[in-house]
């Protein structure tokens, strides 16, 4: 914390508890003196603030300097107002206790300025959200509507309060300011109508008349003087150097709209201040003793701006009504009578505006919910004062004073030493001045100068001021704090007139001027200005001014009575808080910065009590409380309090633990009967600092246990959803399986029963089940179809009886399909060898033996040997076959000559066009014969290789049909046919001999045998041909 400030703080003490010499005065304002003049103008008495108006602006109010004293202890900082607000406000977040911070000292001192700094402090820490934010500026500018309405410039403070307030800052929970309250107290009303020379009415009169646009202006019929006005003129002292009223007028008018003022209140306030600005222009003429108005201009304007008749006024300005048990007699008003109804009603209708403000301030700053507020109150009263001629206001505003300081005493210093007795601590008593006497010879029932003032109002017969002398005169002669004129002696009469009283108050004698104590106490208002008001339109009179008032019979309470009453309850709300101290000295008298006038100073000092509270404290505790409340406080801090104290032990002996466990030393603390005192203040901040330290281990603690509490009772709640919704499942899925197996149930019984009526006509018993051993057979079938055509044996035998019919129909058409399957895969070559074989099968079969085991031989288009193959390549293939014929069939055949049967070798080959019939050794062309000369090939039914090739007769020089043997007979006829695709070619002959014609004509015999030996063909004896066959 070594800032600057607190560089520059090492001046003086900053507590005079510390001071070597509490005894000396002078000494005690030495030190104030000297840290003045640093401009340090905070001291401690202990918790007590003591500021000294620099009369000038310091730069230690900005927002560093807030931030500085924010949650800082005390005494870890300079003082200053910011630490005290900062401590009340902890002391209430941290005990949850109300608070509140009474501001004395005498007019000019500084109180309003330590009250606006205090609620400066309480903004700047909140936060800005949305309703915080709202009440806070609430807060803020509630000040500049109240100044400019209650305040006004007098001799001694040019923004002089003149009325008191408290105002309750309400605050959430969690510390937010959420709203306030008001509470006001006497309006020195008698401004209104008259000021003392060098003063001036309340602001607001000169704002208006200074700020308003020319319009506005008009509208109220005002001119910008404000000597043009009998209510404004009096002091002389309408235009103040430091005071700019006009801009004072725009930031009142904005304050008001924050305050949420309607614009037509608005309009409403400033009418009403313009009819109290014409009606103290109100003269009034003498007609016989009745009063007459000089010039009806004033009561007309009034009547436009209050918006009611010209007559209700001037009627209730000259007239009174008075309704005595029933007989009511108007008479008129003398002129004097007139100019005090006037003031009257001036006071009054001001007086009302006011109290209406405060009214529509506080619904302003209404919190919005019903919420449970903790709440700090700050107390700045008007202070002690002393006029020339002092009156009524200065005698109420005095006994204010007086009951502030009572309260103070008996907070600080007689409640202080009662209660070290009390508790058994030793002490030596020390001596102050207890201003009760002062407050009793105010305020004491049937004996005090209230009591009196108020019996010589309410008596019947004549009473006046000088009766109210003469009673107290009487009756307080022996009070040692009342002098008047009467009881002095001759040198004192000098200083006191025959029409005076004076009172010895703690701050200082005070003379009262008798006159108008009566009336202002009475404070009456003749009915006629009631009713009239009451008649007017404008929205704040007929509020204030109400119907009910005019028939109420109850007499109000005299105005001190009142004042009384209201300080007995203001005592009780703030005995009912924990207080702070802020006592404001007044450097000088002439309101000037760097001026102390230790004169002036010393009298303060002597009246507040300073020297006093300064001894009480350094001998006494800064600090006590009962032991429950310390131990149930910081029991956390001590093992053996924490979390319960040990069974029978009382909480003084917990606290005694705790005071041991905290190393609190010998002198630090005392052991009173029921509570615990403690010296200084640091002790009890380094506790405090501990608990909050040990606060947030244990709020942890509690979060964490909140927070696995919490979670397990959200996992709780979803595990019995889970629950549910698991059942909900389950049974949904049992309902599922359920019906499921009712629908199984079913189907197997239907597969029971089509199983029985399997064999039946298809009907609804069996038709499932056939359709599903329909399915089965095909899906099996689909199995184990055969592969290929080659394993076409392979198909199933077995199928249900239901589908054998569909069985062989598949089987065919699997077959087909399986051939086609073939086909399409077959090579042309293969396709062609088929063909052939088709071919062959249409030629032979059942028409020539062994063709049969043939069949599965295939055909080929090459039989020869190797070489014969060499040398048939190379002559006739190469050579003697002409190119554009293609070779299609070639093989070994033995020929026959047809003379004498000889068999010669020879090679048959077929080309596409011709038969060729070559030498088989060199494969020379023996015949060739065009297939169109072909007129017959002759063969036996026998299994033989004989063929017997017809050749026509013009071919002579093929010597005749040629007889062959071939062992590939079918095939290489096969060939034969295919090629020259004249299947009438082939004779297939069935008989046991065949002619063959010759050269010549001749013919040759060829027998075919079957009964001979050994196959073959040969010569016979006969000269045939003779061929043996199977
Ligand atoms: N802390 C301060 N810093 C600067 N100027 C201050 C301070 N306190 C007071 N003043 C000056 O002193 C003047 C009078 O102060 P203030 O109005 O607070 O007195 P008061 O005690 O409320 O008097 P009254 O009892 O007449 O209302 C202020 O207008 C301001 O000029
Ligand atoms: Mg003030």
């Amino acid at each position: 914390m070594e800032s600057d400030l607190a560089q520059r703080d090492v001046i003086g003490v900053q507590d005079a508890v510390l001071l070597e010499d509490i005894h000396s005065e002078s000494i005690f304002i030495d030190n104030l003196e000297k840290r003045f003049k640093e401009n340090l103008i905070y001291t401690y008495i202990g918790p007590v603030l003591i500021s000294v108006n620099p009369y000038k602006e310091l730069s230690t109010y900005d927002a560093g300097t807030v931030e500085k004293y924010r949650n800082v202890n005390f005494y870890e900082v300079p003082p200053h107002v910011f630490a005290v607000s900062d401590t009340a406000l902890r002391a209430m977040r941290g005990e949850h206790a109300d608070q509140c911070i009474l501001i004395s000292g005498e007019s000019g001192s500084g109180k309003t300025e330590a009250s606006k700094k205090i609620l400066q402090f309480i903004a700047a820490i909140s936060h800005n959200q949305k309703i915080v934010g709202s009440v806070k500026e609430k807060l803020l500018q509630s000040n500049p509507v109240l100044e400019a309405f209650g305040n006004a410039k007098t001799n001694r403070n040019n923004n002089s309060s003149r009325f008191g307030k408290y105002m309750d800052t309400e605050f959430s929970s969690i510390g937010e300011p959420v709203g306030g309250h008001i509470l006001n107290y006497l309006l020195e009303k008698s401004r209104v109508v008259y000021q003392a020379k060098g003063e001036r009415n309340f602001h607001i009169f000169y704002q208006l008349l200074a700020g308003a646009d020319d319009a506005l202006l008009a509208n109220l019929q005002l001119t910008r003087d404000p000597s043009n006005y009998f209510y404004t003129k009096q002091g002389e002292s309408s235009k103040v150097r430091q005071i700019d009223d006009a801009a004072d007028f725009k930031l009142v008018n904005a304050a008001m709209k924050v305050m949420d003022l309607e614009e037509a209140e608005i309009g409403a306030i400033f009418r009403i201040i313009a009819t109290i600005l014409h009606l103290g222009n109100v003269n009034f003429g003498d007609n016989n003793g009745r009063a007459t108005l000089d010039s009806k201009n004033e009561v007309n304007t009034m009547a436009k701006l209050l918006d009611c008749s010209f007559d209700s006024i001037e009627n209730a300005l000259l007239n009174k009504t008075i309704d005595a048990r029933g007989d009511v007699v108007t008479s008129p008003l003398t002129r004097d009578e007139a100019l005090y109804a006037r003031d009257a009603l001036a006071k009054a209708i001001y007086g009302r505006l006011f109290d209406w403000l405060v009214r529509k301030l506080n619904e302003s700053l209404t919190k919005a919910e019903n919420q449970k507020t903790l709440v700090v109150g700050i107390l700045d009263i008007y202070g002690f004062e002393i006029f020339e001629k002092n009156s009524f206001e200065q005698f109420c505003i005095n006994y204010c004073n007086e009951k502030l300081q009572q309260l103070f005493i008996e907070l600080t210093l007689k409640s202080e030493q009662e209660e070290y007795l009390r508790e058994g601590i030793q002490w030596e008593p020390i001596k102050y001045f207890d201003n009760k006497i002062i407050v009793d010879l105010v305020e004491e029932k049937h004996k005090g100068i209230i009591a009196i003032m108020d019996e010589e109002c309410l008596r019947p017969g004549e009473s006046s001021d000088r009766t109210f002398l003469a009673k107290m005169n009487k009756n307080l002669t022996f009070h040692p704090h009342f002098i008047s004129h009467e009881k002095c002696d001759n040198k004192g009469r000098k200083t006191i007139d025959r029409d005076e009283f004076r009172v010895l108050h703690y701050a200082g004698e005070v003379t009262y001027n008798v006159n108008g104590f009566l009336d202002k106490n009475n404070d009456l208002l003749f009915r006629d200005l009631k009713e009239a008001m009451s008649n007017a339109k404008n929205i704040i009179a007929k509020e204030t001014f109400t119907k009910s008032e005019l028939t109420s019979k109850k007499r109000p309470d005299t105005a001190a009575s009142q004042f009384k009453n209201s300080l007995g309850q203001l005592s009780v709300i703030l005995k009912s808080k924990e207080p702070s101290y802020i006592r404001c000295i007044k450097p000088n008298d002439d309101q000037v910065p760097n001026k102390f006038n230790r004169d002036i100073v010393s009298h303060q000092v002597k009246y507040l009590g300073l020297m006093e509270n300064l001894r009480v404290r350094r001998a006494g505790f800064a600090y006590r409380r009962p032991y429950e409340g310390f131990l149930n406080r910081y029991k956390a801090l001590c093992p053996a309090t924490w979390p319960h104290l040990k069974q029978g032990m009382t909480p003084k002996e917990g606290v005694q633990l705790l005071a041991n466990h905290l190393k609190y030393g010998k002198d630090d603390y005392r052991m009173g009967k029921t509570k615990i005192f403690i010296r200084l203040p640091r002790t009890l901040f380094e506790t405090e600092d501990a608990f909050q330290k040990r606060k947030n281990e244990l709020l942890a603690k509690i979060q964490a246990i909140w927070k696995g509490r919490a979670q397990r009772k959200k996992y709780l709640k979803i595990r019995a959803r889970i629950i549910q919704v698991q059942a909900k499942v389950r049974k949904f899925l049992a309902k599922r399986r359920a019906q499921k197996r009712r629908w199984a149930v079913a189907v197997i019984r239907g597969f029971i029963q089509g199983f029985i009526a399997r064999n039946e006509t298809p009907s609804d018993a069996n038709k499932r089940f056939l359709q599903f051993v329909r399915f089965q057979y095909l899906l099996r079938l689909s199995k184990q179809l055969p592969k290929s055509v080659l394993e076409k044996d392979k198909w199933p035998e077995r199928c249900p009886k239901s589908c054998e019919d569909a069985h062989s129909t598949l089987r065919l058409l699997h077959l087909r399909w399986l051939v086609r399957c073939y086909f399409k895969n077959l090579s042309p070559e293969r396709k062609k060898m088929f063909e052939l074989k088709v071919l062959a099968e249409k030629i032979f079969d059942g028409k020539k033996n062994g063709y049969t085991q043939t069949i599965t031989v295939w055909f080929k288009t090459n039989r020869l040997s190797n070489e014969q193959n060499t040398v048939f390549k190379a002559n006739f293939e190469n050579g003697i076959k002409p190119p554009n014929e293609n070779l299609i069939y070639v093989c070994p055949v033995v020929k026959y000559d047809r003379h004498g049967y000889k068999p010669r070798e020879r090679i048959l080959a077929l080309t596409d066009s011709a038969l060729y019939l070559l030498d088989a050794k060199d494969a020379k062309t023996k015949h060739r014969l065009n297939f169109k000369q072909l007129v017959r090939v002759r063969i036996t039914k026998m299994k033989d290789g004989l063929v017997l090739v017809n050749i026509p007769e013009e071919l002579k020089k093929d010597k005749g049909d040629l007889i062959l043997s071939c062992d590939f007979v079918f095939e290489a006829l096969t060939y034969l046919i295919d090629i020259s695709k004249n299947p009438e070619l082939l004779a297939i002959e069935d008989t046991s001999s065949i002619t063959h014609r010759m050269i010549d004509g001749k013919e040759g015999i060829i027998e075919v045998t079957t009964n001979g030996g050994a196959t073959g063909i040969m010569k016979g004896k006969n000269g045939h041909l003779i061929v043996v066959s199977q």
